[in-house]
Formats: C-alpha cells, sequence, structure tokens
C-alpha cells in the first residue's frame, strides 16, 4: 500500500489537488505515473496507458490503462464509494465468488476542490461484454447460454448470501467455457454482503435484473444491433435461476438404509459444477425417517478436481470436458494393465499424451486467441462432431489435424 502526495496546490482553494492518497495492493503497479490531476474525462490526450477495449454501458467514467502484460480498469466516483466496492469486491473474493480482482482505490481532489474515488480493477483477460455477444455474426449460439450464465450466477451469490442490487448485462463479464459462457460480476457499487439472503432479497434482486435486461435489451433492438429479442428475456433468466435454486436447496427425505441417495445427490449437485461441503443429516421426528440438506460451497467441483490432478487451470466446464477425457485413458490404461490404474497416473498420461502434443500443434492459434483452454475444447467438440459424421472415434490426431486445417492461419 502507498500512500501519494498531492501533484499541486489549487490557488483557490490553497489545497492540493490532484492524488491524494492511493492503496494498492502488492503484485501490481503503483499507478503514479498516471495523470491523477485530472479528472478520468480528461485523460485521453495526456495519458498514453489508455487503451480501448469493448465495454459495456456506465454510468460513471470508466477508463482502461496498459501495464503490460496486464490492463487495468479505472472508474471515478464520488468520495467514499471507491472504498465501498472495493470491499464488497475483496468479499466476492473471499467467498470464491465469480467477479473482477480488486487491485486499489484512490481518493483524488479535482482543481476545483472537489474530492472523488478511484477503484481499480483487474481487467478481466478473454472476457466479452454482452454486446460482442450480440453484434457478432457466428455468436448467435451464444445467446442461450448468456441467460443461463446470468441465472447460475445469480444463483451462487445469492446462495453465499450476497445481494448484487444491481443485475444487468452491462454489469455482467463473460468468458467462453467449453462452450458455455461462465459470467462474472463487474459492478458491486449496489451491493450487500450478508450472511444470508431472505426470499424477499432474492426477488427483489431477480425484480431489478428483469427490469435492467428488459431495458439493455429494447436498447440493442433499437439500435438493429441484435435479433428481436422479446421483453421476456429476463423471465427466462428467472425460470433458470428457479430451476437451479430449487435442485440445489432442495431438501429430501431417505431412511437410514437409503445411505445410496446421499452420493446420488452428491454426484448431481457435481454433475451441475457444485462442490458439497456437508450434508447435513437431521431426525425428522418420523420413525426412520432423515432430512437431507446439502450445503454447496462453490461451482468449481470440476476446476479443483482437474487442478489438483494436473495443475492447469480451467473454466469448470472445460476441466469437465478434459476430466471425461482422463477418465476414458483411466479406462483404457485398466484394460490394457489388466488392473486398475489411479486417476493420477491416468491424468498424467493424458498431459503427455494428448494435451501438450495438441498445444504444440495449436501454438499459432493460441497465440493469436490467447486462449489455449478454449482452443483445445474447441478440438475435442470437433472430434465428437467427426466421429459421430464417420460413426466411429476418429481420435484426437485426426480431429486436431482436421480443426488446424479448416481455421485460416492457424497450420
Ligand atoms: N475489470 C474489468 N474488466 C473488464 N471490463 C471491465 C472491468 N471493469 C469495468 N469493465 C467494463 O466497463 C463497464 C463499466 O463498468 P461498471 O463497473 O459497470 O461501471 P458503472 O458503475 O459506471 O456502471 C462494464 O460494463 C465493463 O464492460
Ligand atoms: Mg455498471
Amino acid at each position: 500500500m502507498s500512500e501519494a502526495a498531492g501533484q499541486g496546490t489549487s490557488d483557490a482553494k490553497e489545497e492540493p489537488y490532484g492524488l491524494i492518497a492511493s492503496y494498492t495492493r502488492p503484485g501490481h503497479p503503483d499507478f503514479l505515473d498516471l495523470p491523477w490531476h485530472l479528472p478520468l474525462a480528461g485523460w485521453s490526450s495526456s495519458c498514453p496507458r489508455i487503451v480501448q477495449v469493448e465495454r459495456g454501458l456506465s454510468r460513471h467514467e470508466v477508463l482502461f490503462v496498459s501495464y503490460p502484460p496486464a490492463i487495468y480498469a479505472l472508474k471515478e466516483l464520488p468520495s467514499g464509494v471507491a472504498e465501498r466496492e472495493y470491499d464488497l469486491l475483496l468479499e466476492l473474493e473471499k467467498r470464491h465468488l465469480p467477479a473482477v480482482t480488486p487491485v486499489g482505490r484512490a481518493r483524488t481532489r479535482t482543481m476545483a476542490g472537489e474530492e472523488l474515488s478511484v477503484l481499480t480493477t483487474r481487467f478481466l483477460d478473454s472476457s466479452l461484454p454482452y454486446r460482442t455477444l450480440f453484434h457478432a455474426p457466428g455468436l448467435a449460439s451464444y445467446r442461450e447460454r448468456l441467460l443461463d450464465a446470468v441465472a447460475g450466477l445469480l444463483v451462487r451469490l445469492h446462495l453465499a448470501g450476497f445481494y448484487w442490487g444491481d443485475c444487468s448485462l452491462s454489469n455482467t463479464l463473460f468468458r467462453r467455457d467449453a462452450g458455455e459462457l461462465r459470467a462474472y460480476l463487474v459492478d458491486a457499487e449496489t451491493s450487500a454482503c450478508k450472511d444470508a439472503l431472505t426470499d424477499a432479497e432474492r426477488h427483489q434482486d431477480l425484480l431489478i435484473m428483469e427490469e435492467n435486461l428488459a431495458g439493455e435489451l429494447a436498447t440493442l433492438v433499437a439500435q438493429a444491433a441484435g435479433p428481436p429479442v422479446g421483453a421476456e428475456t429476463g423471465r427466462q433468466v428467472r425460470e433458470r435461476y428457479a430451476r437451479l435454486w430449487e435442485e440445489i436447496t432442495r431438501e429430501e427425505t431417505l431412511s437410514p438404509v437409503e445411505s445410496y441417495r446421499i452420493h446420488e445427490r452428491i454426484r448431481a449437485l457435481n454433475a451441475l459444477g457444485f462442490s458439497v461441503g456437508e450434508v447435513e443429516l437431521v431426525a425428522t421426528g418420523e420413525r426412520n425417517r432423515l432430512r437431507m440438506r446439502t450445503i454447496v460451497t462453490d461451482r468449481d467441483y470440476h476446476r479443483h478436481q482437474l487442478h489438483t490432478l494436473t495443475g492447469i487451470v480451467a473454466g469448470d466446464r472445460q476441466a469437465q470436458r478434459m476430466l471425461d477425457e482422463i477418465h476414458e485413458i483411466k479406462a483404457m490404461l485398466t484394460r490394457e494393465q489388466h488392473g486398475d490404474v489411479p486417476l493420477n497416473v491416468a491424468a498424467y498420461h493424458w498431459m503427455r499424451e494428448r494435451y501438450e502434443p495438441a498445444l504444440r500443434k495449436l501454438a499459432p492459434l493460441v497465440a493469436a486467441t490467447g486462449d489455449a483452454l478454449e482452443l483445445y475444447c474447441q478440438v475435442l467438440e470437433h472430434k465428437w462432431y467427426l466421429s459421430e459424421r464417420e460413426h466411429h472415434d476418429v481420435g484426437l490426431g485426426r480431429a486436431l489435424e482436421d480443426y488446424v486445417a479448416r481455421v485460416p492461419g492457424a497450420a
């Protein structure tokens, strides 16, 4: 953390102006070379670090600055507001919820004597604002997934006791995750963090989401930028939210001899990507009946497992696809060696025989897109597509060659 002196003195007020104080987490630049004596709106002509990136709509002045290899987002807010949002983003991080990473906050004073605050976050790499998803041809299939991603994000926040207060498409960033989308919260200005949310609070958050989405999509349609999306989009997100919420929070009753049902329930939640932290079993008062409640801790079940096995940090669905391959190899090795092969042996085999050689072949594409894991998953998808067409497993090597041959500039 650093405390910086002001950069000038205002004649009118005899008070320093510019940067009054800045606090930055270690591992990031100190940002002291930025033109803090100006409001953010005046930086474009005097700051060579500014970069233009795809972004959503915003109420406040938001700028992006480059400190290679990283990009940071700076948001100018009224005095004291950046500090609050910074704390909320930290809390999200502590609760392992998907959101942009808070990096620092600053207090500034304009030459006119007005105090402002600035929030700095790390630019979320490989993220897409929703407008890109609606504009770009070929991304239509993602629109449906966008609804799932927003619903999934709201469920995760609510399970963790986090009230968003301004869920909108502009306040969400999307990352590709093995053909699906993963949503991240980007704007926590109106949020509140509690131990648990009441049904009324969840309802209120959903109402805000519906209203915001209706407004945003109407604007897109008015600009003829997107497909004719109806006002029902918000309702569809709510319905998906309700289904997922019900699935996760559902309580079941069982008898002590039905312990297999506990495993079934855990497996069903894991398949949705949720890690189960605890299974609570409480006597119902009825003879031999127990009430089962599962407590999920995050939606990174496959991610954690892949990371433990291989050290790779992937999206949860990407991880799920790769784990499927590792399990396939385990079965194959077990057959060949006439004995059970542990999963970490299969994982090692997968890394050396499949993953690393594939990435070497994909290197030109990886250099162009920077998204190695997503490319690898696309090759897997291509393998399924070819195998289905040809009614047999075509193998990864063949899929890779075909994939690379189809993408211009990749070979
Ligand atoms: N850390 C970040 N990474 C990527 N994009 C960001 C980041 N912070 C902000 N943005 C972009 O800037 C836009 C505005 O940021 P936001 O925090 O929502 O500002 P406001 O409070 O003014 O609405 C977002 O829609 C998003 O596209
Ligand atoms: Mg916003």
